[in-house]
């Protein structure tokens, strides 16, 4: 099997990455309630650095504390952030991987409120339909505030010399909300026409040139497939592929180097990350979803009662079966790619070198970001470099990695993959073995 693609440099923008897999967004909350970050988010990093990634998308970095879907993520909020960040970006370059922070604001999409704002604000009034969490739309005054926020934590980004920002446009956050027709009900400026409701992101993306010049890589991850009502069927029809490519042109008129590819106008969503939908987890962890929020007694009957769990599983499911899981979003990928001359990353179940091969062959994408196969084998990469096509022990897509993170360290939690419950528990903590400075804040 030829690896030859996957080992190609690639460049987005001023950046070149040294092959065509980069760790996608993912971690769990390792870091300090406050938004500092901890040694154990290095660990985390790290891991996959030495797997042999070109580059890590690190989790979503709140701009602003309002901004956040969980506490427990190092924020980007402000200066004093500086040296937790500087320090992370050394630490992974140490290993030849380029370092990219994705900037978030989860608006409305929110897993945990946190202490301070109880109400969630984004581009509408209406709650997260998911969890029901109580949500009210931005003033114009206030989205101002928010473009110089996410303009202000680009400039700290390369102030700190990592490697580039990637805005967190996909799966429901705030730039989904202001995107999306099935959320956004606005009649003033930032609603309405696409070319209104698309207002929000490019002023973001134009914020951020100002700051940081044309030569400091800038991506866009993207829900190409809205597929809004695949989990909800009574909700508002969401963006067609074809708006969502003209939003595309725009971002890379606007100045964005590279858009990355995923699906859904919520997270999680049956197509991201796709996989089962593990009954038995989510109730042990998804506390929030079950006793928050405008739905509780839905979800506590959807989630805690058979039949209704069973059909639910069944219906998350259900759109796999017709698209699989490796390479979900590739035909959506493919389009992105015919209508913009931008490189493009594709995220969605890859694993196989094989199949990413043949993907940038058939120029589908320039490349794949991976998260979950990548938390069962950091090592993957390396697996590629020695000719195998796949880990020996590789990812089911079960998700349990997924709905446990939420209160227990993120790790593989599929059981068949090891020895014995033990050593995956051992595997799971080994993330916070770290020196002296253990779980204390690095600023
Ligand atoms: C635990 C977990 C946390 C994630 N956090 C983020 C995130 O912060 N930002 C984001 O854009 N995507 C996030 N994702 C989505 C992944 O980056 C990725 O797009 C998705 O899981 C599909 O890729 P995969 O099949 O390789 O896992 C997360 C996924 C998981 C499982
Ligand atoms: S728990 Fe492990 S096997 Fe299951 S989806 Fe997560 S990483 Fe993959």
């Amino acid at each position: 099997m030829s690896t030859t693609a996957i080992f190609e440099p690639l460049r987005l923008g001023a950046l070149t990455v040294k092959n065509r897999v980069l760790r996608s967004s993912v971690a769990g909350r390792f870091d300090n309630y406050d938004g500092s970050g901890t040694e154990v988010r290095m660990n985390w990093d790290v891991k996959f650095a030495r797997g042999g990634v070109g580059a890590i998308i690190s989790s979503n970095a709140p701009i602003h504390e309002r901004g956040h879907i969980v506490p427990g993520y190092a924020y980007l909020d402000s200066d004093d952030k500086l040296p937790f960040w500087r320090e992370l970006g050394r630490r992974v370059r140490e290993h030849d991987c380029a370092y990219i922070v994705q900037l978030v604001h989860a608006g409305r999409e929110r897993i945990i409120p946190g202490l301070r704002y109880e109400e969630g604000v984004g581009a509408t009034d209406d709650p997260e339909p998911l969890n029901g969490f109580e949500c009210r739309r931005m003033s114009v005054d206030e989205i101002g505030a928010v473009v110089e926020s996410f303009a202000q934590a680009a400039r700290r980004a390369r102030e700190a010399e990592l490697d580039g920002v990637e805005l967190a446009g996909a799966n429901g956050m705030l730039f989904t909300q202001f995107l999306s027709p099935a959320i956004n009900t606005r009649e003033d400026e930032y609603g309405g026409p696409l070319e209104q409701r698309a207002r929000f992101s490019l002023e973001v993306v134009r914020a951020i040139r100002r700051e940081v010049g044309r030569d400091f890589c800038l991506g866009f991850k993207i829900s190409v497939e809205e597929a809004t009502r695949e989990l909800l069927p009574w909700l508002a029809r969401g963006n067609s592929v074809d708006d969502v490519l003209r939003v595309c042109r725009w971002l890379e008129e606007a100045g964005v180097d590279y858009l990355h590819v995923s699906a859904g106008t919520g997270f999680p969503h049956p197509r991201n990350p796709a996989g089962r939908f593990p009954a038995s987890e989510v109730v042990k962890t998804y506390d929030a979803l079950l006793s928050s929020g405008r739905h509780t007694f839905r979800n506590f009957l959807v989630f805690r009662t058979w039949p209704l769990s069973a059909a639910f599983r069944w219906w998350w499911e259900r759109p796999q079966g017709k698209l699989g899981i490796e390479g979900i979003n590739l035909p959506a990928s493919r389009a992105v790619k015919q209508a913009v001359s931008i490189p493009v990353l594709c995220t969605g179940g890859f694993q196989t070198a094989s199949v990413i091969e043949s993907a940038i062959e058939r120029g589908d994408c320039d490349g794949v970001t991976i998260a979950r196969p990548l938390v069962a084998n950091p090592d993957l990469v390396r697996f590629f470099e020695q000719g195998l096509d796949r880990a020996p022990r590789p990812c089911t897509y079960c998700n349990k990695c997924l709905f446990r993170f939420v209160e227990d360290p993120l790790g593989c939690y599929e059981e068949s993959r090891y020895e014995s419950r033990e050593e995956m528990v051992r595997e799971i903590l080994s993330v916070y073995d770290v020196d002296a400075r253990r779980g204390a804040a690095v600023a």
